[in-house]
């Protein structure tokens, strides 16, 4: 069984400040989400070419690209309805 490296992000009160917000894990920027009292953390890097995915907002539970408005779940990264394949990366929480 694979060990998960559990890296410290914040206080839980300062993390949920913010619906949507980037930060960095070890170097990689990251897209934290709070929303309906559960978190999600994607890549912070839109994968059509690059967009911080963590200053974007949030419509519903998926994140927007703020550069040409592509659309990822919050949770699982995979993109909007119809655009399923354009998925980036998703990491567990706790
Ligand atoms: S870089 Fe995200 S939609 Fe284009």
């Amino acid at each position: 069984m694979a060990e998960t490296n559990w890296q410290f992000v914040g206080k839980i009160e300062d993390l949920k400040s913010r619906p949507l917000q980037q930060i960095e894990v070890s170097g990689k920027k990251l897209a934290l989400s709070y929303k309906d009292n559960t978190w999600g953390v994607i890549s912070g890097f839109c994968n059509h070419v690059g967009g911080p995915l963590g200053k974007g907002c949030l419509e519903g539970d998926y994140i927007v690209c703020p550069w040409h408005y592509w659309k990822f779940h919050r949770q699982t990264g995979i993109g909007q309805p119809g655009y399923e394949e354009n998925r980036v990366q998703q990491y567990e929480t706790k």
